[in-house]
């Protein structure tokens, strides 16, 4: 079996969404504590709905990180800031078809970067929001990863 799927490679490939978005409403940058790579996402958000109107990233990371963060900006597009929340790396990884055990740590930079940059548009706009949220400040140790 490939050690990679075909989505993975896919997503690695021709990632979705790559570049800044220069007037975003929220932007967030993590680094990912195993590794070193950092990743940063922006996300635009139409006021009125708080849905995600368009969302990109950059990363200085490897390819699962990538593909992980590809797939995690297609899956938060066009939902609003509470459904984009509830993304876990798991469902990521899941819709990636897998990652092998020993990157799975790649996807962490993809959740916590979509919370990052969701609390930054919180914090801009004075929005309060949960314990989980405040203490999540790019190396977030209260995900349980
Ligand atoms: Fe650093 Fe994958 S090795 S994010």
């Amino acid at each position: 079996m490939a050690l990679y799927s075909d989505k993975v490679m896919d997503h690695f490939q021709h990632p979705r969404n790559v570049g800044k978005l220069p007037d975003a409403d929220g932007v967030g940058e993590v680094g990912n504590a195993k590794c070193g790579d950092i990743m940063r996402m922006y996300i635009q958000v139409d006021p009125e709905t708080q849905v995600i109107t368009d969302v990109k990233f950059n990363t200085f990371g490897c390819g699962s990180a990538i593909a992980t963060s590809s797939m995690a900006t297609e899956m938060i597009k066009g939902k609003p800031v509470s459904e984009a929340l509830q993304l876990t790396n798991r469902a990521v990884v899941e819709a990636l078809d897998g990652l092998p055990a020993h990157k799975l740590h790649c996807s962490v930079l993809a959740e916590e970067a979509v919370r990052a940059a969701i609390r930054d548009y919180y914090d801009r706009n004075s929005i309060p929001y949960g314990e989980e949220l405040r203490a999540c400040e790019g190396h977030c140790d209260t995900c349980g990863h």
